[in-house]
């Protein structure tokens, strides 16, 4: 695979404003155990997981990331007019199209956006954070709106015991402006993908391959279909490799890491990749305890549960990791 080269010195770009919306319906072990053949002992030994949140049927990917951009533009202090792009990565969309970023678009009256998806699975944030930047660093825009938004539950088949446990819902945004602060805000990525393991994590019907039909519907391919351990094994190379990679090429060691902000499919996963860093424990953001494996919206979640929980300092560096179907992962830096 060909390593991307560490961003060249560009026009600055920060966050100015985070915030996430989580739906109120919880959705237990203990709850899953009365659904399938599971219990809450294996599904919190294997992947750290007691509860997700689970969004009420009226709604759509979108109505949960309008209530995140609202909370991320009132961090901010700006209007939705401010917001020069919007940039929704999601595997769950509301629908095959408009993108969802349209319907947000709507939904908080950004009229002078432009507005797209990103499709990059659970690495579709660092992908869509990535983009924006790429318009922000070049002077093409002033400010930008990222969004990570999943209703994973729309795509869970809750008669599979191998997936139902793992997924939740929810909605993580942050803005993006340009600034003047030389060496602060997102200062590296790197972005990989390997199509030659498509088929370990997929839905497989309701695309133009598989359109839907009876058939689709009866064989249950409008649900996720998951290989574990293939998806396990690849995941903690990968999460390991970008996490070092990264951290290396910007000589960091693991102290001088504030934050380390993962993608949440499984803590084990998360642990190793930690531990090729060397990096303790209390640095570790996690909340797959809470909300399960929220594929895009994990990290958008993570990253705006960490600027608005913690007192973030001047020269923080905060490492966002993430891997998912495709299969495609990367990293973001930040340094605050
Ligand atoms: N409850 C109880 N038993 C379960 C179960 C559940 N919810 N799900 C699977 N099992 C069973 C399996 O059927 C298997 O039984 P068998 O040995 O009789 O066949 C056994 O538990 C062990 O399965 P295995 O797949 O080896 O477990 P594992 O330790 O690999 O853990 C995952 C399973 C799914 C938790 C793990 O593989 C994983 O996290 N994979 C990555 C998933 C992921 O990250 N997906 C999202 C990517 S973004």
């Amino acid at each position: 695979m060909k390593n991307l080269p560490k961003l060249d010195k560009q026009i600055p770009v920060e966050i100015v404003g985070a915030g996430y919306y989580l739906p109120e319906r919880i959705l237990t072990n203990a709850d899953l155990e009365k659904m399938v053949d599971t219990d809450h002992n294996w599904i919190t030994e294997r992947t750290g997981i007691h509860e997700r949140r689970i969004a009420s049927p009226e709604m759509a990917t979108s109505d949960l990331a309008i209530l995140a951009a609202k909370s991320a533009l009132e961090n901010a202090k700006m209007e939705a007019e401010e917001i020069d792009l919007i940039i929704c990565g999601t595997i769950t969309p509301d629908m095959q199209y408009p993108s969802t970023a349209c319907f947000i678009q709507k939904g908080i009256g950004a009229r002078n956006a432009f507005a797209f998806d990103v499709s990059a699975a659970c690495t579709g944030f660092i992908y869509a954070l990535s983009t924006a930047y790429m318009y922000l660093s070049n002077d093409y825009i002033k400010t930008a709106l990222v969004i990570g938004a999943e209703k994973l539950s729309s795509v869970t088949d809750y008669e599979d015991r191998n997936t139902c446990v793992l997924f939740g819902d929810g909605a993580g945004a942050v803005i993006l402006k340009r600034t003047e602060n030389e060496g602060y805000g997102l200062i590296d990525f790197i972005l990989e993908s390997d199509g030659r393991n498509v088929g370990w994590l997929e839905v497989p019907g309701g695309g133009s391959r598989n359109p839907a039909s009876e058939e689709t519907i009866d064989q249950r391919m409008h649900f996720t279909k998951m290989k574990g351990r293939e998806v396990f094994k690849f995941a903690v190379t990968a999460m390991k490799r970008t996490t070092v990679r990264i951290a290396e090429r910007n000589n960091l060691a693991a102290e001088d890491i504030t934050w380390l902000i993962p993608h949440q499919a499984n803590k084990r996963i998360i642990d190793a990749a930690s531990q090729a860093l060397g990096l303790d424990q209390s640095k570790i953001h996690y909340n797959i305890q809470k909300y399960g494996n929220m594929s895009a919206a994990s990290t958008a979640v993570g990253l705006a549960e960490v600027i608005i929980n913690n007192d973030l300092k001047k020269d923080d560096y905060l490492l966002l990791v993430a891997f998912g179907a495709g299969m495609t992962w990367g990293s973001a830096l930040i340094k605050w």
